[in-house]
């Protein structure tokens, strides 16, 4: 009989979201009624249609690969050049930061890539996660061995803790010991706060004298609204020499159902071999992904290039922006509601503190029971995480300003 990788009988319960998706299915199953008015503002999943400009860019292309002409089969696996460019060109070079087009990779999301990165480092490395936090980084590592068994609050042992708390802003500090790699997402999902230049500084500084590897999480980047919030770990002078980006046109351009996103591996960024010798990583992930990955489909590509011409761009803005309004719709409604709110300025989440004594399971049951709303409980993010839910601004504005109407007429 095979053998099985046993690392994944260390995983803590379902991942969060589908643990999510089982509750309310039992919660619906048993409330018939309630269930027709239910909202969903759990997991982080886009609500309005592609921007016209991808749909016409994507209609384009079958088009062309209904004919034996300009048919395509297999593309390049790190993504078509033209694609390449155009996000190296308006993303980076636009904006002032150097990163060349084959310093890009396309992929099918940051999701993936996230998981997938940890192919490319040494099982040795010391890793540092922030709490709470996106539950992937966590369980890819979990999965690749890298942690030991989980303990009753479901801290894995091996890895290193980065604590957000209210004290902090959400924003981890740079620890006193050194960590080989480091998990950053800002803005970040779940709490809606984004790390400021001063903040992001102090890492690369950290990095640089451990080191340290970054991997910067830029996926909701679009939603920053205040001004001297960076959009990208290169903002930063030095992180070419330490960090590896990851960025998705799941949250911008709505493609969370369409599967795009982009790894940005500068050719300057280095790590070392157990014998003590530094070598470029961006070779190691060009082969990771010719050898394991087939690419992204030639009309997704095609999709993703339109959201850089002028039309995508301002149908981008008008999505961002529409989210964004429900995002202040939210943080109206749950403040009214007396209860505490971060989040909802720099990104579509916002993070709200349950009141004093009620765990974030408990707001959760209040909330689906009494609201029929569907939100996530921030202690699925991790223990710091206890006592905070996560509404997601991903909706109709109708829907926003229902949740908030009920958020309000809960009584707790
Ligand atoms: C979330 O709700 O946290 C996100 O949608 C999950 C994801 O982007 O994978």
């Amino acid at each position: 009989m095979a053998y099985l990788n046993e690392n994944y009988l260390k995983l803590k319960a379902g991942y969060l979201f589908p643990e999510i998706g089982r509750r309310v299915r039992a919660f619906c199953d048993g409330n018939p009624e309630a269930s027709k008015r239910l909202i969903r503002c759990g997991i982080g999943d886009v609500t309005e249609p592609l921007p016209s400009a991808v749909v016409s860019a994507m209609h384009r292309a079958v088009d062309e690969m209904g004919v034996r002409d300009t048919f395509k089969g297999y593309g390049p696996e790190q993504g078509y050049e033209w694609l390449r460019a155009a996000i190296a060109e308006n993303d980076y070079r636009a904006h002032g930061l150097e990163v060349a087009d084959d310093e890009v990779f396309v992929s099918d999301g940051s999701k993936c890539d996230c998981g997938a990165i940890l192919d490319i480092l040494g099982d040795q490395n010391r890793m540092a996660i922030t709490d709470p936090v996106y539950p992937v980084y966590v369980d890819t590592n979990v999965m690749a061995g890298h942690t030991g068994e989980a303990d009753a609050a479901g801290t894995y042992a091996g890895i290193h803790y980065l604590p957000c708390t209210e004290a902090n802003g959400f924003i981890p500090e740079p620890p006193a010991e050194a960590v080989d790699v480091v998990y950053l997402c800002s803005p970040n999902n779940p709490t809606g706060a984004a790390a400021n230049r001063a903040q992001l500084e102090a890492w690369v500084a950290y990095a640089r004298r451990h080191g340290s590897l970054i991997l910067f999480d830029a996926a909701y980047e679009a939603y920053i609204t205040e001004p001297g919030i960076p959009h990208s770990i290169y903002e930063v002078p030095g992180a070419r020499e330490c960090a590896i980006e990851f960025r998705s046109f799941s949250k911008n351009g709505g493609f969370t159902g369409v599967r795009c996103a982009f790894t940005v591996v500068p050719k300057t960024l280095m790590a070392r071999t157990r014998g003590g010798e530094a070598r470029p990583l961006h070779p190691l992930w060009l082969r990771r992904m010719t050898t394991k990955f087939n690419g992204v489909s030639y009309i997704v590509q095609r999709g993703a290039e339109a959201l850089y011409t002028a039309e995508g761009k301002a149908q981008v803005r008008a999505l961002v922006e529409h989210y964004m309004g429900n995002a202040r719709v939210l943080v109206a409604g749950a403040r009214d509601a007396g209860l505490k709110v971060l989040g909802g300025v720099n990104a579509p989440y916002i993070w709200v503190g349950a009141p004093k004594g009620v765990t974030s399971w408990q707001a959760f049951d209040k909330i689906l029971g009494e609201a029929n709303v569907v939100i996530t409980p921030g202690s699925g993010f991790g223990g710091n995480g206890e006592g905070w839910f996560r509404v997601s601004a991903f909706n109709s504005r109708a829907n926003a300003e229902e949740v908030a109407r009920r958020l309000k007429a809960l009584r707790w």
